[in-house]
């Protein structure tokens, strides 16, 4: 991490998830800042503000911190008390507060997209498949069953009340993502892992059919 900003801030985040196994733990956040980074260099974006709202794009997120997600607090409060412009604290906590999933918004700007798409696309491909399963576990979901189909079509509220199997989520959300890049630097990376989670799902029922 090559400046003494980003060194701080990914300090503060890591050390305010050291606790967090939710799949929105700091090696989440590290492996967004990391893919945010490759996206913004190859999109020619501004590589600091990407870096530091994908460092802080979840410290004020809906699940891990209702009480700050609506003023995006911890975010705003960091990058104050580290001197940053107020200017460049509203265009990184705006970028935050676009790119939720559920909030289904393209972000305005270039670098609010690379850093959707960095967080989009570490919910697919090898890593992807694996927060599902650990997802899935935490929220005491079965991995599969037959005869409970998936819904791809879900309005938001059934989507966020969903008990859903785990295999259906790939159906019902992570297939979706591919589609869903903004940039065509994230586009292709998502190509990629989307062909081997499909390659990995049709392993998966072959195998529970006792077809393999
Ligand atoms: P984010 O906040 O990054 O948009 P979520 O909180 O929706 O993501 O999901 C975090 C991780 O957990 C993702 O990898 C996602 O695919 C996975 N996940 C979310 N909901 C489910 C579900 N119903 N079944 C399996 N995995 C899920
Ligand atoms: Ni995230």
């Amino acid at each position: 991490m090559q400046n003494e900003l980003i060194a701080r801030t990914a300090a503060y985040v890591k050390e305010k998830f050291e606790n967090e196994y939710s799949g929105h733990d700091w090696f989440h956040t590290l492996r967004v800042f990391r893919t945010a980074t490759r996206i913004a260099e190859a999109e020619g974006a501004d590589v600091e503000t990407v870096q530091l709202a994908a460092l802080l794009h979840d410290v004020d997120d809906r699940k891990l911190s209702p009480e700050t997600y609506a003023d995006k607090a911890n975010a705003r409060s960091f990058l104050f008390a580290n001197n940053v412009d107020e200017s460049r604290i509203d265009e990184i906590c705006r970028i935050i507060g676009e790119i939720s999933f559920a909030e289904n918004c393209v972000p305005s700007t270039l670098e609010g997209k690379c850093v959707q798409d960095a967080d989009r696309l570490d919910a697919i491909g090898a890593v992807g498949i694996a927060r599902a399963f650990a997802y899935g576990g935490n929220h005491n979901r079965l991995m599969y069953h037959p005869d409970i189909a998936p819904n791809p079509n879900m309005s938001r509220e059934e989507y966020v009340k969903s008990n859903s199997t785990t295999v259906n989520h790939f159906h019902e959300k992570l297939f979706k993502l591919t589609d869903m890049m903004n940039t065509d630097t994230a586009k292709a990376i998502a190509k990629e892992r989307d062909a081997y989670m499909k390659v990995f799902i049709a392993e998966f029922l072959d195998e529970w059919e006792g077809k393999k």
